[in-house]
């Protein structure tokens, strides 16, 4: 099967190509994200999955051009939005001006944990407003109504008097859904969920999820939503990129890639997690595979994942394995992906 560095890609809505992103550190350079490529389509949803530390949200920063407040480099590769009237703009090299006048309109992000987020001094709907204000000129007055409304969308009860609460007063799934409504005040084509319900219980956790499902079809938008939650993933995503080591190793048709999947990494990552209902009532992580993962620092030589494969030849230690085409747009990189495929 010919090499090929990624699936197709009509009508993305964001085309990430090559993407290098490290931190110079004392320890040395950091590679967090180091040749990752994946594209999203307007009223898609890509799920991105992998173990903690490799690399997801840091990909997902770097979209949002906010890893280099954070002491990172985007040391190569490129991250195109396009949007619907077919004006594209290269990521990587727009200033910050440029990214101020985008994040938020354009592209929003939900992160994790909305008490870090939201600011505990203002009351919500100034921060679900702001955009507005600095975005469309909304006045004060405009950017509250629009608050109380995008409250009432996200479901929740009272916008009218939840509008002026403070972060603290509210539950999580309630700061969750402000989170939300903010993230959609101005109607972005690509909104990035970064584990958007780790920090809540699994019934809320189901609520916030079946409504970011019905946001995002409704709204024709598209999605990246990260998560360690394979179950939740089959539920929520259209196509599925599996991260390991700052690489993707594996990318496809989320049935397809956790139907049949063609990485040994993705096959020990589905037969570590417990099956639907095995842990009821509790939020399901993975559970870890045996070994670690190497360290972003000193990656190994040629396969990364090498150490805990069970499949492991001298073959897979001559040289990165690059991604490879296992059916239209979908593939993996593993050289040895045909013989150990069922
Ligand atoms: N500010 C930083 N300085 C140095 N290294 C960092 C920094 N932030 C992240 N990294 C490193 O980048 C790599 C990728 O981190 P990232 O946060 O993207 O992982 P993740 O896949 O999101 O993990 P998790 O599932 O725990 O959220 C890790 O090796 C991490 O230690
Ligand atoms: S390339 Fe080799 S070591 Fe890497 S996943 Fe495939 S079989 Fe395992
Ligand atoms: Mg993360």
């Amino acid at each position: 099967m010919p090499p090929s560095d990624a699936p197709a890609r009509q009508s993305a809505v964001l085309d990430v190509k090559d993407l290098k992103v490290f931190f110079p550190t004392d320890d040395g350079l950091v590679r967090a994200v180091d040749g990752v490529t994946f594209s999203v389509n307007a009223g898609q949803t890509l799920a991105i999955v992998g173990e903690s530390g490799s690399g997801k949200s840091v990909t997902a920063l770097s979209v949002m051009r906010l890893v280099e407040r954070a002491g990172a480099r985007i040391a190569g590769g490129s991250i195109v939005l396009t949007r619907p009237d077919g004006s594209s703009s290269e990521l990587t090299s727009l200033s910050e001006p440029e990214m101020a006048r985008l994040r938020g309109r354009e592209i929003a992000m939900v992160f994790q944990d909305p008490m870090s987020s939201l600011n505990p001094v203002f009351p919500v709907g100034d921060q679900i407003g702001e955009p507005l204000r600095i975005h469309r000129g909304h006045s004060r007055l405009e950017a509250r109504l629009a608050a109380v409304e995008l409250l009432a969308l996200v479901g929740m009860s009272d916008p009218l008097r939840q509008v002026d609460a403070f972060a603290h007063q509210l539950s999580g799934g309630m700061r969750q859904r402000v989170m939300l409504a903010a993230a959609l005040a101005c109607d972005p084509m690509l909104l990035i969920a970064d584990e958007p319900t780790t920090a809540l219980d699994v019934t809320v956790q189901a609520q916030i999820i079946d409504l970011l499902r019905e946001l995002q079809q409704a709204r024709h938008m598209a999605m990246i939503f990260i998560s360690h939650d394979l179950h939740l993933v089959r539920d929520v995503a259209d196509r599925v990129a599996v991260m390991y080591a700052s690489q993707v190793v594996e990318e496809g048709p989320v049935d397809a890639v956790l139907g049949r999947p063609a990485h040994p990494y993705t096959q020990a990552l589905l037969s570590c997690i417990p099956r639907r209902g095995e842990l009821r009532g509790r939020t399901q992580r993975m559970q870890p595979i045996p070994g670690s993962m190497p360290s972003a620092i000193s990656a190994p030589a040629g396969c990364r994942f090498h150490a805990r494969c069970a499949h492991a030849r001298p073959v897979c230690l001559a040289a990165m394995p690059v991604l490879q085409t296992v059916a239209p747009a979908w593939s993996t990189r593993c050289v040895r992906w045909q013989e150990l495929t069922p």
